[in-house]
């Protein structure tokens, strides 16, 4: 049985003082919590004293990204080792901003996911289409040319400590989430792939989150998908109400 993960996405927002007061919020109102697994994944500069304040409690902490090296000149970069020794148990990998305006490449994502596990952190791995993609009817091969080459390699251990994101690039802060149908279709997809490439087993296990303008007033329908496991939340996840909302509508 695969349990749901929300995974708020905090991107370049937030500044020390107001990464705590958030979540302090959220730490007070999801204190009873159980039956959903959370984690938050502030700006680097955050990490650490957010790490302080979750000690202890039932959020988890993620990073938004990482170099594949583990130490060196990348100015600019941070490494796994840095991440885990910041309190970072999960990290975003690939996601489609750091895809679009800092080249990220499919390459890069199988390295960054091979550099993350080797420091136990748990990799968000994210992929989806361009709306023009969509358009021309590309949407699965897009995927599974990110699957394939991202994934390139990759043993069965380590697909069993990952996590996939699907976010369909038109949908990420546009406010047009996917219906939930057009995101089980690739949720499906993602499963399948997973499934002829390694094994029934470890498709089953695998979870898979949405993201693209999740809100408390959509995430019912889309958790109710039986391939959806959860989502990658940005917007919505820099407020307490509506990213505490999400979680409760999870439910
Ligand atoms: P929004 O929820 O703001 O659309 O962002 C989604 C996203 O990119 C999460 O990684």
């Amino acid at each position: 049985m695969r349990r749901t993960l929300i995974a708020g996405n905090w991107k370049m927002y937030k500044t020390i003082s107001e990464a705590l007061e958030l979540v302090n919020n959220l730490k007070r109102e999801l204190v009873d919590q159980d039956t959903v697994d959370v984690v938050i994944c502030p700006p680097y500069t955050a990490l650490s004293e957010v790490s302080d304040i979750l000690n202890g409690s039932n959020i988890g902490l993620g990073a938004q990204d990482l170099h594949w090296e583990e130490q060196g000149a990348f100015t600019g970069e941070i490494s796994a080792a840095m991440l885990k020794d910041a309190g970072a148990t999960f990290v975003i990998i690939g996601h489609s901003e750091r895809r679009k305006y800092f080249f990220e490449t499919d390459q890069s994502v199988n390295k960054k996911i091979i550099a993350a596990q080797s420091k136990n952190l748990t990799p968000i791995v994210c992929v989806g289409e361009t709306l023009e993609e969509r358009e021309e009817n590309r949407t699965t091969q897009v995927v599974e040319k990110q699957l394939k080459q991202g994934l390139k390699n990759l043993n069965p251990e380590s697909i069993e400590k990952l996590v996939i994101a699907y976010e369909p690039v038109w949908a990420i802060g546009t406010g047009r989430t996917a219906t939930p149908g057009q995101a089980e279709e690739v949720h499906e997809f993602i499963r399948n792939w997973i499934k002829a490439e390694y094994s029934e087993e470890l498709s089953s296990g695998l979870r898979i989150l949405y993201g693209g303008s999740v809100k408390p007033s959509n995430i019912k329908e889309l958790i109710g998908q039986p391939d959806i496991d959860g989502a990658l939340v940005g917007g919505a996840s820099l407020e307490k109400d509506s990213f505490a909302g999400i979680i409760r509508n999870v439910k």
